[in-house]
């Protein structure tokens, strides 16, 4: 079933009277096993696209189904069952953070939505146990630790939800390339481990090339691309989409253009580098 919009479009009521942010959407994402980067240069509306995903945001027309559920619901409590499917992590999620301790405000999300506080606590602690917020941390101040801790906390409520699908708007921004690394191997787990589908929204085409398999490409509310990240790098259109290639792909083309290695394309690191030792010894 997963999340359909059909022929969404959105217009932030305001200064820019009838300009929509995003206009006419039509997307079907699976609820198992798709892992998506969102792209497109800023003010492309990425975010206001998530955003309808777990009704923050509802459609100006258009439709958006989502676990079967025509949006908006006619019942309030239904929201709720939806917020809880699709777990959406905000750009900066750290500054929702707010409880006196990590262990609580991990369990906010769980506690306010159906559990009793020894389930939401067991719910918490698997989703700590996830995002590698050790047992000594539980009584912490959320706002004493590192900034990297904090991302991975606000994750952590979120994950404690048990969502089917997990939304992150740029979840990495803003941490170093080691924070950057481990989360972004946190989220691969989920979906390599439990078919999880991901939705993630990045300028890191590094990342989109090592971990997506589906792109999607905003620009200017619409939507240019949809398919395989494999079929995207190679389009046509691609300078138009004003997207950069990612690193590993960058270097093959000039490994090819400069030294006459022929291309054949690696979307990360790894895969390059052996794929480098291969044609060095041939
Ligand atoms: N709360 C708001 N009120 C009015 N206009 C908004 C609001 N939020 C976003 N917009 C406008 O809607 C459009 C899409 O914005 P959106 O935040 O969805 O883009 P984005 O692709 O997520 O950008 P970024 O990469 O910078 O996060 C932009 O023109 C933006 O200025
Ligand atoms: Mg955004």
């Amino acid at each position: 079933m997963g999340i359909q919009f059909k022929d969404v479009s959105y217009a932030y009521k305001g200064l820019k009277v009838n300009y929509d942010a995003i206009g006419h959407i039509n997307l079907t994402i699976k609820a198992k096993g798709e892992f998506i980067a969102i792209v497109g240069q800023t003010g492309s509306g990425k975010s206001t696209l998530v955003q309808h995903m777990n009704a923050l945001l509802l459609p100006t027309s258009g439709n958006v189904v989502v676990f079967g559920q025509n949006l908006p619901p006619k019942k309030k409590e239904k929201i709720n069952f939806l917020r809880q499917k699709v777990g959406l992590v905000f750009q900066f999620p750290e500054y929702q953070l707010f409880e006196e301790t990590i262990l609580k405000d991990i369990m906010f999300g769980p506690k306010n939505f159906k559990s009793t506080e020894a389930q939401a606590m067991e719910m918490a602690k698997r989703a700590a146990s996830i995002v590698g917020i050790d047992e000594s941390m539980y009584d912490q101040s959320p706002f004493r630790i590192s900034g990297g801790q904090m991302r991975r906390v606000a994750v952590a409520g979120i994950l404690a939800m048990e969502p089917e699908i997990l939304v992150l708007d740029e979840p990495t921004r803003g941490l170093d390339p080691r924070g950057r690394r481990d989360l972004m191997k946190i989220f691969n787990d989920l979906h390599e481990k439990n078919d999880q589908t991901i939705i993630l929204i990045s300028h890191d085409m590094d990342l989109v090339s090592e971990y997506a398999k589906r792109v999607i490409v905003l620009k200017e509310g619409s939507i240019v691309f949809d398919g395989k990240k494999e079929a995207l790098f190679e389009h046509p259109d691609f300078e138009t989409f004003h997207l950069d290639l990612p690193t590993p792909l960058k270097i093959l083309k000039h490994l090819e253009k400069e030294v006459g290695i022929p291309y054949q394309p690696k979307y990360d690191f790894d895969s390059l580098l052996d794929h480098l030792k291969e044609v060095s010894h041939e």
